[in-house]
């Protein structure tokens, strides 16, 4: 199955240059601790910002381009989506961890989500499509750790698909 891991600010804006905007460490841990283990399946340009192989996950990078020169035995590279399939029917939990693209492209296919929302506009040229009421329904709702690291008002919000 597909799981969807994503955090999103106010206004949708979930990047911009290809970077994340804002700096929240507990999300990140949280990252790490949830897809440390699993799979996780993201674009291109996500992986060249991640700028290295996060240990303990099976990274799977959608890719058109198959020059992309990357030797690593957790590095899988994929140009055609239906190669996703066992992914998708697989038991086992499987992370989308972005970008736009990808979470645009598989999210029909997603069964949960995992979102941290980010109760603050920020500018950003990457987006999270809208969330329809009619497929997702909420399943629990809980405030994230507020203090010098992480100063913004954030909620983790996990949505399982109707
Ligand atoms: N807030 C968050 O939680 C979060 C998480 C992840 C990323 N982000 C942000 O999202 C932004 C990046 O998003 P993005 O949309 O620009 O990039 P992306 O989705 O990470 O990667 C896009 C690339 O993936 C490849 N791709 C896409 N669809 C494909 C398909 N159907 N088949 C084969 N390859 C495919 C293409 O590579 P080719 O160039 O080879 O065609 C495409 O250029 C950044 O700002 C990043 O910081 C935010």
């Amino acid at each position: 199955m597909l799981s969807i891991i994503v955090a999103i600010a106010n206004n949708n804006v979930i990047g911009k240059d290809n970077k994340l905007i804002w700096h929240l460490p507990e999300d990140l841990k949280r990252f790490k601790r949830l897809t440390t283990g699993h799979t996780i399946i993201m674009g291109k340009n996500t992986f060249k910002s991640l700028g290295r192989v996060l240990p303990n996950r099976k990274h799977v990078v959608l890719c058109n381009d198959a020059i992309l020169d990357i030797e690593d035995e957790n590095v899988e590279v994929l140009s055609d989506i239906s190669l996703l399939d066992k992914y998708i029917k697989s038991e086992e939990e499987n992370f989308i961890i972005g970008g736009a693209s990808i979470y645009k492209l598989l999210m029909p296919y997603a069964e949960k989500m995992y979102i941290t929302k980010i109760n603050k506009d920020f500018e950003g040229d990457a987006f999270f499509p809208e969330i329809s009421e009619k497929e997702w329904q909420v399943v629990s709702k809980e405030p994230g750790l507020k203090d010098e690291q992480n100063p913004y008002d954030y909620e983790y919000v996990n949505y399982i698909r109707k």
